[in-house]
C-alpha cells in the first residue's frame, strides 16, 4: 500500500478501506507521509466526500492516535457538550455549574480561540489566577469534589487531529463535512464522557452556512457517537448573530454571570435548551424533571455559587464572580446607526473579527490575548433603531484596532425598512431515533 495509491483512489471517487485510512492517519501523524501528499488527499476527500464507513474509520484512527481518557473511576454519569464554534458562545461556562447542580459530572476539555471564534479557555483565563492546565489527577479530584471542571485539551488527546487540522487550516480544506466530523468526534470520544450533546451552529458566524448542511453534519456525528456506544444527540442552533450580547473574554464572563443571576436573554434560552436535552439524554431525567432541576439551579443561586466554587477549586479569584465590576474592561466607544430601520442582517463572523482586531483574539496561535477588550451589542436581529442610536459598545485599549473594528462592525450590521422574520434559537434536534424540527 502506498500513499500515492490512496490519493489516486480517492481522486477517482472510490471508497477507501479501513486499513488504507489507518495507514494515512498513522503515517501522517508519525511524519512518514509528507504535508504535500496529505494536502492532496485532504482536497480529494473535500471534493469527493467519504461514506459513513470511511468517516467512522477515520474518526477511530484519529481517536486511537493518542490517549483515551477513562472516566469510569468517577463512578457516575459524565456529560460533555461541544459547540462547533461561533461568536459570543460562552454556554459551557454556565452549563458546567448548572449541570453539576443537577447531579451529573461535567469534566470538560475545551479549546482556545483562533481567527474569528472565541475559546472557552481564553475566557476562563481572564479570571485572575484561574488554572486551565490542571494535572489529570487534580482535574479528576476537582470534578469529584465540585461536580465540574474545565481545562485545556491535554497534549496527547487525538494528536492526529492537531496535525491534520493545522494542515487543513492552511490548505482550504476545513469545510468538509466528513473531515469536520472526524475531527470533532475523535476528540469527543477520546475525552471519555458517556453522554454527549453536540451544538452544531449554522449562519454567518459558523462553519456551516445553512441549517441543511448543519443537519447533515449533525446526523453523521450522532451516527458515529451512537456506533461508539455513547448516549449522544445534536442541536442545530442559530449563529446568524452573536449568541451573547457580550463578545470578548472578560466581557463574556460578565455576560455569563448575568445569566446565572437570572437574566433572560438569547444566551439564557440557548443554555436552557442544551441543558434540558443533555439531562434528558442521561436517562436520569424526564423533560419535566429536567426543567424543574434547571430552574431550581438558577433561581436558588446554586449555579452561581457552583461557578464560584469551580473557580476557587481551579485556583482562580472567586470574588470576581460575585463582583464582576472588578474585571478590568477597556475604554468605551460606540458604533451608531447611520439611518432609521430594522436590524435585518448581521455578519456575525465580522463582529468576531472586530474583537480580534481590538486584541481580544488571535490571528496566530502564539498571539497574546487582551482580556479587557470586546463589544456589547445593543441590538439584535429585528431591533428597530433611529439614526444615531447605539448599535454596539466597543471596548478598546488605547485605540488599538479601534477604527478598523468600528468600520467592520458598522458594515456587518444591515439596517433596512423590512422587519425580518423572528429568529428561533434552535432549528432541529437530532437523536438516535431521528430528527425533530423546532
Ligand atoms: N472544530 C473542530 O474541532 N474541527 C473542525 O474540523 C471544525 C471545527
Amino acid at each position: 500500500m502506498t500513499i500515492l495509491d490512496i490519493i489516486e483512489k480517492k481522486k477517482n471517487k472510490q471508497q477507501l478501506s479501513k486499513q488504507e485510512i489507518e495507514f494515512f492517519v498513522n503515517g501522517f501523524t508519525a511524519g512518514t507521509i509528507a504535508d504535500y501528499q496529505m494536502s492532496a488527499l485532504l482536497m480529494a476527500i473535500l471534493l469527493n466526500g467519504m461514506t459513513d464507513e470511511e468517516t467512522f474509520a477515520m474518526t477511530t484512527a484519529m481517536l486511537n492516535s493518542g490517549d483515551v481518557v477513562d472516566m469510569s473511576a468517577l463512578g457516575d454519569t459524565v456529560v460533555d457538550k461541544h459547540s462547533t464554534g461561533g461568536i459570543g458562545d460562552s454556554t459551557t461556562l454556565a452549563l458546567a455549574p448548572i449541570l453539576a447542580c443537577c447531579g451529573v459530572y461535567v469534566a470538560k476539555m475545551s479549546g482556545r480561540g483562533l481567527g474569528f471564534t472565541g475559546g472557552t479557555i481564553d475566557k476562563l483565563e481572564s479570571i485572575p489566577h484561574f488554572d486551565t492546565a490542571l494535572s489529570e489527577q487534580e482535574f479528576f479530584d476537582v470534578v469529584k469534589r465540585v461536580g465540574c471542571a474545565v481545562i485545556g485539551q491535554t497534549a496527547n488527546l487525538a494528536p492526529a487531529d492537531k496535525k491534520i487540522y493545522a494542515l487543513r487550516d492552511v490548505t482550504g480544506t476545513v469545510n468538509s463535512i466528513p473531515l469536520i466530523c472526524a475531527s470533532i468526534m475523535s476528540k469527543k470520544l477520546a475525552s471519555g464522557a458517556d453522554t454527549i450533546l453536540l451544538d452544531v451552529k449554522y449562519g454567518s458566524g459558523a462553519f456551516m452556512p445553512d441549517p441543511q448542511s448543519a443537519l447533515e453534519l449533525a446526523t453523521k456525528m450522532v451516527a458515529i457517537g451512537t456506533l461508539a456506544g455513547k448516549r449522544i444527540g445534536a442541536l442545530i442552533t442559530d449563529m446568524q448573530q452573536p449568541l451573547s450580547d457580550h463578545v470578548g473574554n472578560a466581557l463574556e464572563i460578565v455576560g455569563i454571570i448575568d445569566v446565572l443571576n437570572g437574566k433572560r436573554n438569547r444566551l439564557y434560552y440557548e443554555i436552557r435548551e442544551v441543558a434540558l436535552r443533555l439531562l434528558a439524554l442521561t436517562g436520569k431525567y424526564t423533560a419535566q424533571t429536567a426543567e424543574q432541576a434547571f430552574q431550581r439551579a438558577i433561581d436558588s443561586g446554586a449555579a452561581l455559587d457552583k461557578f464560584a466554587e469551580m473557580v476557587r477549586a481551579q485556583h482562580g479569584d472567586e470574588s470576581y464572580i460575585y463582583h464582576p465590576d472588578k474585571f478590568e474592561i477597556g475604554q468605551k466607544d460606540c458604533v451608531v446607526a447611520a439611518r432609521d430601520g430594522y436590524v435585518s442582517h448581521m455578519v456575525a463572523a465580522d463582529i468576531g473579527r472586530a474583537v480580534t482586531l481590538l486584541g481580544g483574539g488571535r490571528l496566530q496561535k502564539s498571539d497574546a490575548i487582551d482580556f479587557s477588550v470586546g463589544v456589547i451589542m445593543a441590538v439584535s436581529l429585528g431591533s428597530y433603531v433611529r439614526k444615531g442610536d447605539v448599535l454596539c459598545e466597543v471596548y478598546h485599549n488605547n485605540g488599538k484596532g479601534l477604527a478598523d473594528a468600528k468600520r467592520l462592525i458598522s458594515d456587518a450590521i444591515t439596517l433596512s425598512d423590512q422587519q425580518p422574520q423572528p429568529h428561533k434559537i434552535a432549528y432541529a434536534y437530532v437523536g438516535k431515533d431521528g430528527v425533530e424540527l423546532y
